[in-house]
């Protein structure tokens, strides 16, 4: 995404990709897209598939003690929504957008380093099919994921690492089954959290609570059902419709700042930043609001010679984060089972699920949140 909106804003990019194109066309993630991140793939020309083959939800629906209620997005926040569009879709459009466009995708890459960061002239390194490259930059973005090269890279004592780590993990599972509900449900229950998600109109995708080292060969296919059906079934006979499992795996939880985002001219955005636990389903629209924060920096930088847009990257991003960070941690807490709860954390739980589903303000909170703040 930042590419290709720097392409638009006329500034030349490279992206250095070390998986194949495959890889990331196919790998599984998240699906749930704000309003803003929608929007901004429409205004700039990658929405096409988007607008034809997305799932728009004006509403999200929270299950506990047997019951549903269900939070009117739209009518809560002047007509926005969100959109079920799997995080694979978006990489293959904007791949596909930036070859169209005569954008360089190295991938494959090998032995990646990045050096003299804070010099003008910030330098990559990398193998590309066993040869030797070097790249000079006049900017670095670090978008490369919790795992990535470019955090490490920052010398010691720049960055602070703000972190929670949950007791607690999510497992997946995508099936063939016609979703029961046209919209996502959220579900309490005091077996654990689970959590009813569609990508189209064949295939449901499910989460339930799990251990942190859950291991999936202890969770054949039906105990995986028997298990969502228990937490998720309701007082009126409610459960999902049960299919062939076709792909499963364990999320882990945590939340995860760092602070600054940059250092010299390396600029961190998404996941090589931040990380949120995925039940408020932002991962996705915090990088894409971090890249649209960094394109305006570095627009101003070539049109008129400012830094200060660039400077203020950080802080700018920051500010957006911690409020997205509050709401995932918060949505979390709600939610799910904390082992060693003596009974107040349930009825804490209960309580601010009753409030924040029948009361006008509660509702409209949750709403704003979810749909997605302002993007800057
Ligand atoms: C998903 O559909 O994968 C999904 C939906 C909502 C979440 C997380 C994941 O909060």
């Amino acid at each position: 995404m930042l590419s290709h909106l720097l392409h638009l804003a006329g500034i030349e990019s490279i992206i250095l990709e070390c998986r194949s194109r495959q890889y990331i066309e196919d790998r599984v993630r998240a699906g749930v897209l704000e309003q803003g991140t929608v929007d901004l793939m429409i205004e700039t020309g990658v929405g096409e598939r988007l607008q034809r083959e997305g799932l728009r939800h004006d509403g999200v629906w929270f299950s506990f003690g047997g019951r549903r209620r269900r939070i009117h997005l739209s009518e809560l926040t002047g007509g926005r929504a969100i959109t079920v569009y799997a995080q694979q879709e978006v990489v293959k459009d904007l791949v596909q957008a930036r070859l169209d466009a005569g954008g360089q995708i190295v991938f494959d890459v090998e032995d990646l380093t990045v050096r003299d960061l804070d010099s003008t002239r910030p330098k990559i390194r990398y193998r590309k099919d066993g040869d030797a490259h070097e790249l000079v930059c006049d900017f670095i973005a670090g978008c490369d994921g919790f795992h990535g090269i470019c955090r490490p890279t920052v010398p010691d004592g720049v960055i602070t690492a703000y972190e929670r780590v949950y007791p607690f993990a999510w497992l997946g599972i995508l099936a063939e089954a016609a979703p029961t509900s046209e919209e996502l449900i959220y579900t309490y229950n005091q077996r654990g959290f689970a959590l009813f998600s569609m990508r189209s109109p064949q295939v449901t995708r499910l989460y339930l609570q799990c251990a942190p080292d859950e291991d999936l060969a202890e969770w054949p296919d039906d105990r995986v059902w028997e298990e969502l059906c228990a937490r998720m079934r309701t007082e009126d006979g409610w459960a999902p419709a049960v299919g062939p499992v076709f792909q499963k795996g364990v999320t882990g939880m945590r939340s995860f700042v760092i602070e600054p985002m940059q250092f010299g001219r390396l600029f961190l955005a998404g996941d090589a930043a931040h990380i949120v636990p995925p039940t408020g389903a932002k991962g996705l629209n915090l990088a894409i609001s971090d890249v649209l924060t960094l394109t305006r920096g570095l627009e101003a930088f070539y049109k008129s010679g400012r830094q200060d847009l660039l400077d203020q990257y950080s802080a700018t991003c920051l500010r957006r984060i911690w409020k997205v960070q509050r709401f995932s941690w918060w949505m979390t807490s709600m939610l799910h089972l904390f082992p060693g709860d003596d009974g107040f954390d349930h009825r804490r739980q209960l309580a601010e699920l009753d409030y924040f589903t029948s009361s006008r303000a509660g509702m409209s909170s949750l709403a704003e949140n979810y749909v997605g703040l302002p993007l800057d």
